[in-house]
């Protein structure tokens, strides 16, 4: 039985994700600062250097074989045109990139000896299509985000190479969680349809699945019908 630390398990794709995966019997360990949905629950902020440690200590000397690092947080108004980059505090530029991008990294490098372990070990990162190029979206700090991520995931397939660690960034569109589904219903989104969460999870099936000699290292999820 494989286990796996999911990063945001509590809603949106990390829950999704929890709850597909231990149905599909893996023993999951769960992150986020409210209650998991799916697999024991880990409560921990990892927009901290604490919360990091905290989830590192928790996870001990076990194998994992997979670090799904699924969870994120965005600006105020992100996505609407409410965002106003100007007026964004200093406070959720460190925030956006403490939980998107740093806590990511220190994990990667925490918990490499437990990946090490697994005779297939994965770290799977969620970015977006904000962090391709030509691409972005006005939320600076978020965008920034994944674009790190992007380089990120390269870095790592190199320096975890030789404990046989492979990286892979997944990029999509906006996906089918409750949010989205209620931003599009209320008008704040244009009229689209967005990516079923069980798009994602096949493709995270995938991931976890490919033969240990293969790196899918970055996978772009587009929407069909993206918002007209
Ligand atoms: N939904 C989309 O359309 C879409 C599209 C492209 C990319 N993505 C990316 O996919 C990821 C997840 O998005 P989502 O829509 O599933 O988001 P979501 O529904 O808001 O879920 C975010 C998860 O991250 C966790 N989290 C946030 N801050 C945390 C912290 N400081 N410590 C621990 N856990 C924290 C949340 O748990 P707690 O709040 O309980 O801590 C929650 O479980 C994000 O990186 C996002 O950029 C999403």
């Amino acid at each position: 039985m494989p286990t796996y630390l999911i990063i945001g398990a509590s809603r949106g794709i990390g829950a999704a994700t929890a709850t597909h995966l231990e149905k599909r019997g893996a023993e999951i360990l769960s992150v986020s600062r409210s209650p998991s949905a799916a697999g024991t629950w880990i409560e921990a902020d990892i927009g901290t250097v604490d919360g990091v440690n905290q989830v590192v200590q928790t996870v001990g000397d076990r194998t994992l074989d997979g670090l799904l690092f699924l969870g994120g947080i965005w600006e105020k108004g992100a996505f609407t045109a409410e965002y106003n980059f100007l007026e964004s505090p200093v406070s959720e530029t460190l925030a956006v990139i403490a939980v998107n991008l740093t806590a990511p990294i220190l994990l990667a490098q925490a918990l490499a000896q437990n990946l090490a372990r697994s005779d297939n070990a994965r770290i799977v990162l969620m970015g977006s299509t904000s962090g391709l190029p030509n691409a972005a979206s006005p939320e600076v700090a978020n965008t920034a985000a994944k674009f790190g991520l992007q380089g990120a995931a390269e870095a790592l397939n190199l320096s975890l190479r030789h404990l046989g660690i492979a990286t892979t960034v997944i990029n999509p569109d906006n996906v089918a969680t409750p949010e989205v589904e209620e931003d599009i219903a209320i008008g704040r989104f244009g009229n689209q349809v967005p990516i079923p969460l069980s798009d994602v999870t096949n493709t995270i099936d995938y991931v976890l699945e490919i033969g240990a000699s293969s790196v899918p290292s970055s996978i772009s999820l587009g929407q069909k019908r993206p918002a007209t």
